[in-house]
């Protein structure tokens, strides 16, 4: 069977799916393969944060209307060390905030739109290949029911993931790599509680770094810095709870509210990017071009931003037959990715404890944050990078 359509899009994550989005309002037509089950996407828990660039775009194009109901809208962060909670005023000294509001809900609010709008998302498709990527008519082919398909396009948008298949199908040489190992994991646990604070606390401690985040009224979200060989069967419930109420308290009567776990997961830190983002009719976006530690609490935004700019790019290419936008994308978007690539690293390093650092390096933490929590400047420069930048 084959499907004939102007782009096939690969994977149902915020990547395929805002771009999918995007593109059915503005009249192109699109198919999105996904090899998971549409339940499987919907309950994968992963990140939390929305840059306002993202809530402004998701608004704007009709999918926001459940994020500004039950999205929390927050000002400010805290950094904690040494005992002390220090609050980071990001409104105040940018006047941009951010929303706290689960991918997967962003997943099926996008999911039930296109459903509503009518455009096919395959999901539970298998042994996915990418052929003719060089050529003005590629093709997508895999098996979905049993059957073997084939999806024949313009242009295919490779949104599936770090270990999806459309970066992998360049020919070998065609891009450079470019890769940090961090060499720590987080353990993230989603919690049955109330929140034990208004706002994100990240935190520095000697055993490591931990994250107080949430993701409603009574729904937390913790993270633990791990070795990243370490697995889920080394931690314990008792283990996490203990180690997160040694690393996250301080002395202003801060207390840990627990409660059943609900899920569960241990994610490594690495930083990421190949170069160009595109080969022949085929172009990268999200993870599949790039990936960031979550310090930062970027990777999703980012890949937001980079299908906002890949379909302005579409759009001119379908209406007018011109490819500046199409030629230009990587460049545009590799601008970001590597602003936010450095940001993250910072977030990073300032927080966790680094493998094989010794006391100068302790100490050198210590300094740049009491720089951050004594000094606007930095306060705002961390503020402006963690709020983001519009989308260009
Ligand atoms: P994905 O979400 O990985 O989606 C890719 C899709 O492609 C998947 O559905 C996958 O099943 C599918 N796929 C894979 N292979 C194939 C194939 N062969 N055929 C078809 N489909 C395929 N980012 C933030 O912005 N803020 C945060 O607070 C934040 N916190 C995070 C916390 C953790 C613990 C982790 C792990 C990540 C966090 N991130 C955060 C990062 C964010 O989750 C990712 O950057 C984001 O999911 C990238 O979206 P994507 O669509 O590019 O890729
Ligand atoms: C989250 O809530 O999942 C989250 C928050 C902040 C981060 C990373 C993840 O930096």
């Amino acid at each position: 069977m084959i499907l004939e359509t102007q782009v096939g899009i690969i994977g149902a994550g915020p990547a395929g799916l805002v771009l999918a989005h995007l593109l059915q309002r503005a009249g192109i037509d699109c198919v999105v393969i996904e090899h998971r089950s549409r339940e499987y996407v919907e309950n994968r828990v992963r990140a939390g944060v929305l840059e306002q660039s993202t809530v402004d775009l998701l608004d704007a194009t009709g999918v926001g209307h459940r994020m500004r109901h039950e999205g929390l809208v927050h000002e400010g962060i805290q950094i904690a060390f040494d005992g002390a909670r220090h609050r980071i005023p990001l409104t105040d000294l940018t006047g941009r905030s951010i929303t706290i509001y689960g991918q997967q809900e962003v997943v099926k609010d996008l999911i039930a739109a296109r459903g509503e709008a009518g455009g096919a998302i395959l999901f539970d498709v298998a042994d996915v290949r990418l052929s003719a990527i060089d050529t003005d008519r590629p093709t997508i082919t895999f098996t979905h029911d049993g059957h073997e398909k084939q999806i024949h396009c313009d242009v295919i948008a490779g949104c599936d993931g770090f270990h999806g298949v459309s970066r992998p199908s360049v020919p070998s040489g065609a891009l450079s790599y470019f890769e940090r190992d961090y060499q720590f994991a987080w353990l993230g646990i989603l919690v049955d509680a109330a929140p034990s604070s208004p706002e994100l606390i990240y935190a520095t401690h000697r055993n490591g770094f931990a994250l107080h985040s949430m993701r409603s009224g009574s729904i937390t979200r913790l993270y633990l810095q791990v070795p990243p060989d370490d697995r889920l069967e080394d931690w314990s419930d008792d283990r996490i709870w203990s180690e997160l109420r040694t690393r996250l308290p301080t002395n202003d009567g801060f207390t840990l509210n627990d409660g059943p776990i609900l899920d569960r997961s241990i994610a490594e830190m690495r930083g990421f990017v190949a170069e160009p983002m595109q080969y022949g009719r085929l172009f990268l976006a999200g993870d599949a071009a790039h990936v960031v530690p979550a310090t930062g609490a970027k990777g999703m935004n980012l890949a937001v931003s980079d299908v906002s700019a890949l379909s302005e790019a579409l759009v001119e290419f379908f209406r007018t037959g011109q490819t500046a936008g199409l030629d230009g994308y990587s460049r545009r978007c590799l601008k970001r990715v590597w602003r936010v690539q450095e940001f993250s690293w910072y977030m990073s390093s300032l927080l966790h404890n680094l493998p094989g650092d010794n006391e100068f390096g302790h100490r050198l933490q210590r300094a740049e944050l009491e720089w951050l929590v004594t000094n606007e400047s930095a306060a705002r420069s961390l503020a402006q990078n963690y709020v983001g930048t519009p989308f260009s």
